[in-house]
């Protein structure tokens, strides 16, 4: 048995450093990654935009159906792209599991807005902080659920939200 342990340590190593390569890529708690995003919105993948060629990593246009958190911080620091539009940046980031995107798509996005270290490539765009989750009626419950635990938290409207 004991001489297992180097082989397994060896697969917990390989299984962190490569995100996602295997399919059981360790994703932080929600309501950590609730923390972490200072924007939490759903939409759609209109555009995918421009490739930053040192991050290797790519921006989408996407318009938004709904904020279940941060609106007034994208409204403060003129992200929006047109009335509903926002464009956010960071797909394909290693450092994130599901960061892969299609035209089209339709997903709960955890961003923030791009630090200054991040200009000018990223000025006016949102980074994308954790994995893309998928719109189901038990993961949006789960987001409000942990955005509601905050105090001071606002809810903006609900438009209705498209099919997947
Ligand atoms: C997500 O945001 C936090 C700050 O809230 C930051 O420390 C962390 O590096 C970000 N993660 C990614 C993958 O950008």
């Amino acid at each position: 048995m004991a001489r297992l342990w180097p082989l397994l340590l060896l697969l917990v190593v390989a299984a962190r450093a490569r995100p996602g390569a295997d399919g059981t890529c360790p994703e932080r708690a929600l309501e950590r990654r609730e923390e972490e995003a200072n924007v939490v919105l759903t939409g759609t993948v209109e555009e995918i935009l421009n490739v930053d060629p040192v991050q290797h990593t790519y921006s989408c246009k996407v318009r938004v159906w709904r904020y279940l958190k941060g609106k007034d911080v994208v409204a403060q620091e003129s992200l929006l792209d047109g009335g509903n539009k926002v464009v956010i940046g960071g797909f394909g980031d290693p450092l994130i599991c599901d960061n892969q995107v299609s035209t089209g798509d339709t997903r709960i996005f955890f961003v923030n807005p791009a630090p200054p270290y991040l200009w000018p490539a990223h000025r006016n765009e949102l980074m994308l902080n954790s994995s893309l989750m998928r719109i189901t009626l038990r993961n949006l419950e789960e987001v409000e659920h942990c955005v509601e635990d905050k105090p001071g938290t606002h809810f903006t409207p609900v438009p209705p939200t498209p099919p997947d």
